[in-house]
């Protein structure tokens, strides 16, 4: 069973970017405590908007760090993105509420999530660290 729990691969060292993460699973820790205690549909749904409109901000804010490093593969990242978020809201739009399974939707978030920032988004963080490096 997934689980909603920070885990040391998450952690990219990039500060920034960890502290949105730690957010990032918070909400979907959020959306778990509710469906166990079975909080109205409405509840749990403004709950996927919400984490949506975050995973769009966050990403966001991820891509201007990238700009700011001149992160060499800021376009192929942004593309993954722009591929994630369509993933995301395809994901909520064809929940039928009334039959969520909570782990099928925990473990969709959960694998969502870490996927990206342990394959992906450490990269920027290697980047720069490699670039600090190189400074001193
Ligand atoms: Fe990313």
């Amino acid at each position: 069973m997934f689980r909603a729990e920070w885990k040391a691969a998450y952690e990219t060292g990039h500060q920034r970017i960890d502290f949105e993460h730690r957010i990032f699973l918070d909400l979907i820790r959020q959306i778990e405590a509710e469906l166990t205690s079975d909080a109205p549909v409405e509840k749990i749904s403004r709950r996927l908007t919400e984490l949506y409109k975050y995973a769009d901000f966050h990403f966001f804010s991820e891509e201007g760090i990238m700009l700011d490093l001149s992160f060499p593969e800021y376009d192929a990242h942004r593309k993954i993105h722009l591929a994630l978020l369509d993933e995301l809201s395809r994901f909520i739009l064809s929940m039928s509420i009334d039959l969520i399974r909570q782990d099928d939707l925990i473990g969709f978030l959960v694998n969502w999530f870490s996927s990206h920032t342990a394959r992906e988004d450490i990269k920027i963080a290697d980047f720069t660290r490699a670039r600090i490096k190189g400074q001193e």
